[in-house]
């Protein structure tokens, strides 16, 4: 059984058909990555998984239980948390106070361990404990979404464009980090632009084209196919 699956889902805005029957799953253990350009429903198949849309057909589905029709912060409790689009921290919280916020899903006490993981992940941000985050660096307000999403302990990760307005450096940077993320056990679904390094980074990949799946394959496989060359890797 997949940890995490989505079937047949159709979302919309209103009257636009955003997600066309889409269909994907995410093993236990694996980086899934789910590609595709500008407006291609990258961002509503997240949203849709997080609770933050509900699917007008088809199933969301954690451990083989629905998860759609949940709210947002039920599905963080089961174990799904989002590193939203565009790196929405908390402007006017420290670094410190959005981690903590990140956990509030878990009501319990945090150990110190916890925020020393996250801290040992992004030293940058260790040594802005107490700075606003709306001061951090574009890189650094990304690194900290990422941190406030995994303070939830989730067993899937998603991450919307973590790469998106980075210098080249940070890129390499945060995909080396999305490898150890993975590494130490944390499934992650990650939506990239950048298919090269997503596919590099991947175990699996989709590729989504105008509400739909159109190639799903191993990241290797999708790395050297011709038509996912020319559309989304700069080839000709
Ligand atoms: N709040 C909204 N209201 C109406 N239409 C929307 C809304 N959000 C997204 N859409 C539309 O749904 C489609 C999919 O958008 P989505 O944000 O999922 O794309 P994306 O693949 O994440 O793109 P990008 O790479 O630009 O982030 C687009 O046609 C978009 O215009
Ligand atoms: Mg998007």
């Amino acid at each position: 059984m997949a940890l995490l699956e989505v079937k047949d889902v159709h979302t919309y805005y209103g009257a636009i058909h955003a997600l066309r029957g889409v269909s994907m799953s995410v093993e236990e253990g694996e980086i899934v990555t789910l590609i595709g350009s500008n407006g291609a429903g990258k961002s509503t198949t997240l949203r849709t998984i997080s609770g933050l849309l509900r699917p007008r057909q088809g199933e969301v589905t954690l451990r083989g239980a629905r998860i759609d029709g949940l709210r947002p912060h039920e599905i963080v409790e089961l174990g799904v948390s989002q590193s939203p689009e565009g790196r929405r921290v908390f402007a006017r919280m420290t670094v410190h106070e959005n981690l903590e916020m990140g956990a509030f899903s878990r009501r319990e006490k945090v150990p110190r361990d916890d925020y020393d993981r996250i801290y040992d992940l992004f030293p940058r941000l260790r040594e802005r404990t107490a700075q606003r985050a709306g001061t951090l660096s574009g890189g650094e307000q990304q690194m900290l979404a990422i941190g406030r999403a995994l303070m939830a302990k989730p067993s899937v990760l998603l991450l919307d464009e973590p790469s998106m307005g980075l210098a080249p450096i940070l890129v390499e940077q945060i995909f080396e980090i999305i490898r150890t993320i993975n590494q130490t056990g944390t499934t992650v679904l990650l939506v990239e632009q950048n298919a090269l390094m997503a596919l590099g980074v991947a175990h699996r990949g989709y590729i989504l084209q105008s509400g739909e799946i159109v190639l799903a394959d191993a990241a290797a496989v999708l790395a050297k196919d011709e038509a996912v060359q020319r559309a989304y890797l700069g080839g000709d």
